[in-house]
């Protein structure tokens, strides 16, 4: 009778067990799993999730770069632009002077609060500290393994279209967005750059480029180019109002290397990438005409769309640019998206704060 009544109860008691380790492993699941759900939404900059890419596919984002003096004049116009669009997946970083704060007091907006990288450097412009702005920024938007493209912008550019248009014109093809030229006779070259950089990658172009993860990864990994920029590409003395015209007329063949206009460039065609990118700029650039056409000495800078410059005329003869010619390669790029012909540009520069507020009352901007 004894010896059965223990069996009995130990077969129960052993069932027992078993039902509850079942459920203790079930719980344990449940918590791993809503723990990656949370991890994933807050933090989505952690790394913990790359050995799943699958598990938890998500859209990829699009890195907004901004290069500011200070504080963005503009902020409002980008408020409007990242507020449009509740489902496109993006990001926001700013590099500004060290000491500048974004705070409530230097913007209203929210996109860019806690957005500003901690190690920023003292940018001189047209000096080799602008290509480690960008380096920096890059850096910081890298550590985030959704953003797959990045795009640099200055505190004077506004976007022309909305974010969804946007985020498809750049997704619709993998390259980088990098207009780029060969530019070894016009004297900006110094031979002494040699042997890291031959004169034949030596290219130029604007500093206003998208890269893709690929090409964001070589450039923040670069030990060997940036050093040679540092020491051999300069701009000439400038004279005094260069605040207000950053890229000086050039009236010599003088060395003038102004350094974000070929750094990137000259590294994707050093590192034999020049087929993975679109060679044009998406940001939009008015020149001014010289009087002098003598090539030589021409010296073009870009021009500040002001208050009574802001016109749905103006907005629109940007949109309507569908094809951009190269003079020094002759080339003419027919611009395209997804296989159709489109616009050149989806952003524009260089604005001043009433013209840009001007344009978006008049809803000329973002959409
Ligand atoms: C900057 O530093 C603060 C405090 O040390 C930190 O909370 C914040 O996440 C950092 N920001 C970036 C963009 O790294
Ligand atoms: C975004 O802009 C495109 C092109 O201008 C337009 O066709 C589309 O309707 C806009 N989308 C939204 C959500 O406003
Ligand atoms: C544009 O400006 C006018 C006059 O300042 C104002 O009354 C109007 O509400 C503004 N429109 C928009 C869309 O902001």
């Amino acid at each position: 009778m004894m010896k059965r009544r223990t069996t009995s109860f130990q077969i129960r008691s052993s069932h027992n067990h078993k039902w509850k380790r079942r459920l203790f492993f079930v719980i344990l699941l449940c918590l791993c799993i809503v723990s990656f759900v949370l991890l994933e939404i807050n933090r989505p900059t952690i790394n913990l999730l790359m050995p799943f890419p699958n598990f938890f596919a998500q859209k990829p984002k699009i890195a907004f770069l901004f290069i500011a003096r200070n504080r963005l004049p503009l902020d409002f116009v980008w408020d409007s632009f990242f507020r449009g669009d509740k489902d496109i997946r993006f990001s926001v970083f700013v590099h500004s002077r060290p000491g500048f704060l974004f705070n409530k007091a230097t913007t209203k907006s929210l996109y860019f609060l806690n957005r500003q990288v901690n190690d920023s450097v003292q940018v001189d412009w047209g000096e080799a500290s602008m290509i480690q702005a960008e380096r920096i920024l890059l850096k910081s938007a890298l550590v985030d393994p959704a953003n797959e493209r990045f795009i640099f912008l200055s505190d004077s550019c506004v976007p022309l279209y909305n974010l969804s248009y946007t985020y498809d014109y750049i997704m619709s093809t993998s390259t980088s967005f990098v207009d780029s030229f060969s530019d070894s006779k016009d004297g900006r070259y110094n031979p002494k750059m040699q042997p890291v950089i031959p004169v034949t990658n030596w290219r130029k172009g604007s500093q206003w480029v998208i890269l893709n993860r690929k090409h964001a990864e070589i450039i923040v990994k670069d030990e060997t180019v940036f050093p040679v920029f540092q020491q051999h590409c300069k701009r000439k003395s400038l004279p005094e109002f260069w605040r207000h015209q950053p890229f000086p007329v050039d009236t010599s063949k003088e060395h003038n290397c102004i350094p974000d206009e070929h750094y990137v460039q000259t590294l994707l065609a050093l590192e034999g990438l020049e087929g993975e990118i679109t060679r044009r700029s998406l940001t939009h650039t008015a020149w001014d005409l010289p009087a002098s056409k003598d090539h030589e000495r021409r010296g073009w800078h870009p021009v500040t769309y002001k208050f009574s410059d802001a016109t749905s005329e103006l907005i629109l003869s940007i949109k309507d640019i569908d094809n951009i010619y190269y003079e020094t390669e002759n080339r003419r790029e027919w611009c395209s998206s997804k296989g159709k012909p489109s616009p050149c540009f989806l952003f524009a520069r260089k604005f001043t704060r009433p013209a840009a507020l001007r344009l978006l009352n008049l809803s000329l901007l973002g959409s």
